[in-house]
């Protein structure tokens, strides 16, 4: 049996085309990030298990992750999320950093997950981060940063809503006003979580279950489910309202209403999935009808450089994968039609290819990529070869050309064709490339 062409389930080849699409992603997003004084870092795809254990979530680490012996009898994973890792080469030089640390970075990632629309196995994810501040500034900055970067796509406010919640408030709410014991406040975050997904009485016989006998007369599950209802904050209870963490979760809302940032809303029952975030979270939605779910997010997580062992350090960021921000630009038409790397397709006619080297050359040294048809191949067939590839310029180098130093180039696009000098010409292209960028 011949072998199989595809690859492994759930991960992608990337064809040219499709890294096209990606370097512009990434490239757009490493704009837009340097853009705020943020600098790029990396880390091995390899990392021991016990990263993950402490606070990244049950569901990732028992159900997702690539776990192996490597040759030595090491148990390895295949990192599943760039926060642990990032925390730890922090952590490493906690002392000697300089901060506050404005980082990033676009791992590939990889997650045993069942493939569906929107999620993978592997993929790409834009991690934003920022060590070292204790106010809100940080999480101003952050959100500033994700919405900057869907607006350089071109995308407008009402394409996307930023939705945003406090696991402290949320924690007072389960602790101090429903008197919940820590595994009960674990199970209902993850409940609340999956709320949107479940039939709403499937869910309130699901957080009844959570409760106590006791808890449930004194009517607190009913109480809890009156406030996931809520969608503003002045809907909430006054003892509520007046809690530092809603106060500050309102100050940062207005504070992004004057930032230009007015598609941002209150969403009581975000959670999040990840279990090291401590206080504000947030999560982009698309609002495109098809296709109305959860882009990407993050959160402050003030406890996970400490867990290695140094002096806590105060962190909020943010992930985005390229599965759903794709989908979110072609949902949007905010997919450019891509040119190829290639700047000009060189065909020579007649028996002038030796002789067109130094010219060919030329270019090449001026800056330009350039790609040569094979020598005797019909020129026809090498325009719509050129024209398939996405490149945008033919370059004609025959007899003719070569004793006049005068060659003809030809725009694909417009079928236009001018004659001119190799300064000239690379000029030219020089000129549509920056208009293109
Ligand atoms: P996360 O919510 O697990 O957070 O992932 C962030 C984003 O990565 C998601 O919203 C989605 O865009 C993308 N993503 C995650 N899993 C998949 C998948 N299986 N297929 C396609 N895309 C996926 C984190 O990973 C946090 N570490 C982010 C963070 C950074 N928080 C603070 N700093």
């Amino acid at each position: 049996m011949a072998l199989s062409t595809q690859p492994y389930k759930g991960a992608r080849d990337f064809y040219p085309e499709d890294r096209r699409l990606q370097k512009y992603l990434f490239s757009k997003m490493r704009t837009v990030t340097e853009r705020f004084g943020y600098e790029e870092y990396d880390a091995p795809i390899l990392e021991p298990i016990e990263l993950y254990m402490a606070k990244t979530g049950d569901e990732i680490v028992h159900e997702q992750t690539y776990v192996f012996q490597d040759r030595g009898g090491r148990t390895v994973t295949l990192r599943p999320e760039m926060t642990p890792s990032v925390s730890r080469m922090v952590a490493a030089k906690r002392q000697e950093l300089q901060y506050p640390l404005r980082w990033y970075s676009i791992p590939n990632l990889w997650r045993y997950e069942r493939p569906q629309h929107g999620r993978l196995r592997e993929h790409w994810q834009l991690n934003v981060d920022i060590f070292g501040v204790k106010d809100a500034s940080a999480e101003i900055e952050i959100i500033q940063i994700a919405d900057a970067i869907l607006r350089e796509f071109g995308a407008t406010p009402d394409m996307y809503t930023i939705r945003l919640n406090s696991r402290k408030m949320m924690d007072f709410i389960m602790r101090e006003d429903l008197k919940l014991s820590d595994v009960q406040a674990h199970t209902l975050s993850r409940l609340i979580d999956r709320r949107a997904k479940m039939p709403a009485d499937a869910f309130a016989a699901a957080v009844d279950a959570i409760f106590t006998p006791s808890q449930r007369d004194t009517g607190n599950s009913d109480r809890l489910l009156e406030l996931l209802d809520m969608t503003r904050i002045e809907q909430l209870p006054e003892a509520l309202q007046r809690q530092p963490a809603t106060q500050e979760l309102k100050e940062l809302m207005a504070t992004l209403e004057q930032s230009r940032i007015p598609n941002v809303i209150f969403d009581i029952t975000l959670m999040r999935g990840l279990d090291y975030y401590t206080d504000i979270v947030f999560e982009v939605y698309d609002n495109h009808p098809d296709n109305n779910r959860s882009m990407f997010g993050g959160g402050r997580y003030d406890g996970l450089v400490g867990l290695f062992g140094v002096d806590p350090l105060p962190t909020v960021g943010f992930g985005m994968g390229d599965v759903t921000l794709r989908t979110f630009l072609e949902g949007h038409g905010l997919l450019p039609n891509l040119r190829s790397e290639t700047d000009v397709y060189v065909i020579t006619i007649g028996q002038v290819y030796q002789q067109a080297q130094a010219a060919i050359q030329e270019m090449r040294e001026l800056g330009l990529n350039v790609a040569v048809a094979p020598a005797g191949s019909k020129t026809d067939k090498q325009i719509k070869i050129a024209h398939k590839k996405g490149i945008h310029y033919v370059l004609f180098i025959g007899q003719k050309e070569l004793e006049k130093q005068q060659y003809t180039l030809r725009n694909l696009l417009t079928s236009q064709e001018e004659q001119h000098s190799i300064a000239r010409i690379v000029s030219i292209i020089r000129d549509y490339r920056t208009t293109e960028a």
